[in-house]
């Protein structure tokens, strides 16, 4: 089989609903396609590598690069002072340099380049280059922050009702607090930019980045020059899960910026350690709240503080945070509700987006609430969860339904009931519960637990801009289709499900179609992708573009046949008119002898959607997008290990575009989220140092951790809302069905010690974590 080969054998009449292999994944497997280092470099290309900051905050008093100039191949050090245009970055906050001027903010900040004829080169030479710091007090964690008030952007608040009084009359109250920790990207392709000056100061970047736009910006404003004279490339990612949506900015300024300065092309790939050290992670954050509920395990208060860590700078913590305000109901309806988000500044890496955006951070704490009433009602944690969802039962004494979120939003497709209730008899879970508790009480070492956990997940970026998208349909003369569009592909199969989309509006084979390297000179100021919606987006304005070309096909063969518009069927590769059947080919090269245009744009914004930033209230998804997952683990009460027995996941992705790739991104966000809260660690050390910053320290869940039970069905039912193929956007909603993991494992926490008292487990939960659970009295 060759890397042109779709896996699917026999071509099926349409393109989309049809599971065809990824665009590339042959050709990946084989080693065939071309991540950015494996582009041929151009002659005198030069490599680059950081100069780290080894202090957490202090003064930059002096940079002595003599030991790293005389050092074999080095050609240049490349400083602030070196910048064309700002030294200050792009970023929208406008609060990083690019590189550190007079302080320095975190241990791994990036205070300059060194520039070589080789990697390796340039990276011993970095090493060699001495900072004289000097230290001041740092900030280190979320409560030193908090104590000192020192925020990167003010604190947000958003209420419904009055939670106070209904705290004071709440039959049951329960207080606590929650710690839950970062996450390491650990995109397989580290962060790579490669600059290439063009003639007249113009510029070609290739950028590993989920923004070619926004590195256009960031570079332009750098090198102090237009847009229009830098071009951003990426054919795809090895991975970017958030990584990659602003921080890949900074390489291609660094990268850009020493171009300059040595007047040769430079790459820059980043050493993995170098990686962790640099670049911000998933916010790490810190909880403390009181929930009121009532008999019957319903929740009637919520008094909620959330700290995020943000690290030096804002970057996308705004938006995360309030993402996480957003999700902080996942599934149920909070009636009077107080919840004040603090966004910490700290001396640390500047964390940024990761798979959820702030979702998962928001969820995780009403799950564990919902765990803490089951367990002090002594009421199964799913009848309690069933208790609190959205549904249209009216609220006593009030003309409202339980059916608006705290943002204002009504929940209009809320499939929670019926979801929960199927996957509740498919994984079998009330036998299960009880065999568990039979099972654990002839196991006095090993206990198991069990838990459902859902999810609803909002379907749009939250800045509402960045909801619109465009692309390119060009059709060319033998019929083979070329797409671009703004979105970039990062593993996810988005210019499969793109190309699958545009097939099926022409009417002709998946094979037929590629999608070509995102690229700024082709459809300018595109989004990132990212808010899972690249294919909601861009395969909608593919499909818009296609359909010109189409609509204008069809218009030529009426004119050829004497009938009208509506009588051109496009399908199986053929047109059909009521006179005539000939394949798209021939319709094409026909319509090309004709002088009829072959080629379109599309564009699409998100409809329905607007709501008021300083509240953060209205609509701010177009949809939502719903799962559950049920899962068992065991655990080791003598060393505190655990492992993930079994997972029957039920998910809600509308009517898929591609099934294999929507199951592949629901286990992949699965087995990330597991990691989240099982075994990645993120360690700092008392002066700020990242202590686990590779993978023999920072354990990432493997093949071997997968569960040998791991059941993924779809929900049967298309996107309620109008959206390309009734599909919905699948990206990162499954992420946080590994919440299920997390509880699960204070299942077992609990049962293990039988007292009956609150389970405290601070995320993630490793072997440590999970002794100390086991220990705590509440
Ligand atoms: N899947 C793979 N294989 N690699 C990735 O980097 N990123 C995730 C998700 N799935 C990612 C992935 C994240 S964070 C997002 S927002 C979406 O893909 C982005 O792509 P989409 O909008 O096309 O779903
Ligand atoms: Mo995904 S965190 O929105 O890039």
């Amino acid at each position: 089989m060759n890397a042109n080969t779709p896996l699917t054998g026999l071509l099926p009449t349409h393109a989309a609903g049809v599971s065809h292999a990824h665009e590339s994944a042959v050709a990946q497997v084989a080693g065939a396609v071309h991540y950015i280092d494996d582009l041929p470099e151009v002659r005198g290309t030069l490599h680059a590598a950081p100069i780290l900051s080894n202090v957490a905050h202090g003064k930059l008093l002096g940079v002595d690069s003599s030991a790293a100039l005389a050092m074999p191949g080095v050609v240049s050090v490349v400083l602030s002072e070196d910048i064309p245009g700002d030294p200050m970055l792009a970023a929208f906050a406008g609060d990083e340099p690019v590189f550190a001027m007079d302080t320095v903010q975190f241990v791994g900040q990036v205070v300059g380049v060194v520039v070589a004829h080789t990697a390796m080169q340039a990276r011993h030479a970095a090493r060699k280059v001495r900072l004289n710091i000097e230290a001041l007090p740092a900030v280190l964690t979320v409560q030193q922050a908090l104590d000192a008030k020192s925020f990167v952007l003010p604190p947000v608040t958003v209420k419904r009702g009055d939670a106070s009084a209904a705290l004071a009359a709440a039959p049951h109250t329960l207080h606590g607090t929650l710690e839950v920790g970062g996450q390491e990207h650990f995109y397989l392709e580290g962060q790579i930019a490669y600059a290439m000056p063009l003639e007249q100061n113009q510029w070609w970047i290739y950028s590993s980045t989920q923004h070619p736009g926004e590195v256009q910006h960031w570079v332009s404003h750098a090198l102090g020059i237009d847009n229009h004279a830098v071009r951003v490339e990426c054919r795809r990612m090895g991975g970017g899960f958030g990584g990659k949506e602003t921080q890949a900015g900074h390489l291609a300024v660094w990268a850009a910026v020493a171009a300059v300065k040595t007047k040769r092309a430079v790459k820059l790939r980043m050493d993995r350690d170098d990686d962790f050290m640099v670049t911000g992670k998933r916010h790490p954050f810190a909880y403390e709240y009181t929930a009121g509920f009532d008999d019957s395990g319903r929740l009637t208060a919520l008094q909620l503080q959330m700290a995020a860590n943000c690290g030096f700078s804002a970057d996308l913590s705004g938006p995360v945070a309030d993402r996480a305000i957003f999700h902080s109901d996942n599934a149920y309806y909070l009636q009077d509700v107080d919840i004040t988000s603090y966004r910490c500044k700290t001396n640390t890496q500047s964390h940024t987006a990761f798979r959820g955006f702030g979702g998962p951070q928001g969820v995780i704490l009403i799950e564990t609430i919902m765990g803490d009433i089951a367990r002090a009602l002594k009421l199964d944690p799913l009848d309690v969860r069933l208790r609190n969802l959205y549904s249209d039962e009216a609220i006593a004494g009030t003309d409202q339904k339980r059916d608006t979120t705290h943002y204002q939003m009504k929940v209009e497709d809320n499939i929670l009931q019926p979801l929960l209730s199927k996957l509740e008899l498919s994984a079998h879970y009330r036998r299960r519960v009880a065999a568990i508790s039979t099972w654990n009480a002839s196991s006095p070492v090993l206990k198991r637990g069990i838990a459902i956990t859902p999810v609803k997940f909002g379907i749009s970026f939250t800045a509402t801009l960045f909801n619109q998208a465009g692309a390119l349909v060009h059709v060319y003369t033998d019929g083979s289709v070329q797409v671009n569009h703004g979105g970039t592909e990062m593993g996810q199969g988005l210019h499969t499900k793109v190309a699958q989309i545009v097939a099926d509006e022409l009417g002709i084979p998946f094979v037929r179609v590629l999608c070509t390297a995102s690229d700024t000179s082709k459809v300018p100021n595109a989004s990132a992708t990212a808010a899972s919606a690249g294919t909601d987006l861009n395969g909608r304005a593919a499909q818009f573009a296609a359909r010109h070309v189409r609509d204008n096909l069809a218009a030529f063969v009426c004119g050829l046949d004497s009938c009208g518009a509506g009588a051109i069927k496009f399908k199986g590769g053929q047109v059909f008119s009521p006179v005539a059947t000939r394949s798209f080919d021939e319709v094409v090269k026909l319509a090309y002898a004709n002088r009829i245009q072959l080629w379109s744009d599309g564009f699409y914004r998100t409809p329905k959607i607007h709501y008021d930033k300083t509240t953060l209230t209205g609509r701010p998804f177009y949809y939502f997008a719903y799962g559950a997952a049920c899962t068992e683990v065991v655990i080791d009460t003598l060393t505190g290990e655990s492992k993930v027995l079994k997972v029957d996941i039920l998910h809600d992705v509308g009517r898929s575009i591609n099934p294999a790739i929507d199951v592949g991104q629901i286990e992949g966000g699965f087995v990330q989220g597991m990691g989240w809260l099982t075994t990645e660690q993120l360690v700092w050390n008392d002066k700020g140092y990242l202590s686990t910053h590779a993978p023999s320290t920072y354990k990432i869940p493997t093949a071997g951790d997968v569960p040998e039970h791991f059941k993924v069905d779809l929900w049967p039912e298309p996107n309620r809302e109008d959206n390309v193929f009734g599909s919905k956007a699948v990206g990162e909603p499954p992420f946080m069905l590994a919440i299920s993991v997390y509880e699960a494992l204070r299942d077992a926490v609990a049962q293990a010690r039988g007292d009956g008292t609150a389970v405290r487990l601070t995320a993630p939960a490793t072997a440590e974590n999970v002794l100390r659970a086991l220990q705590s009295g509440a």
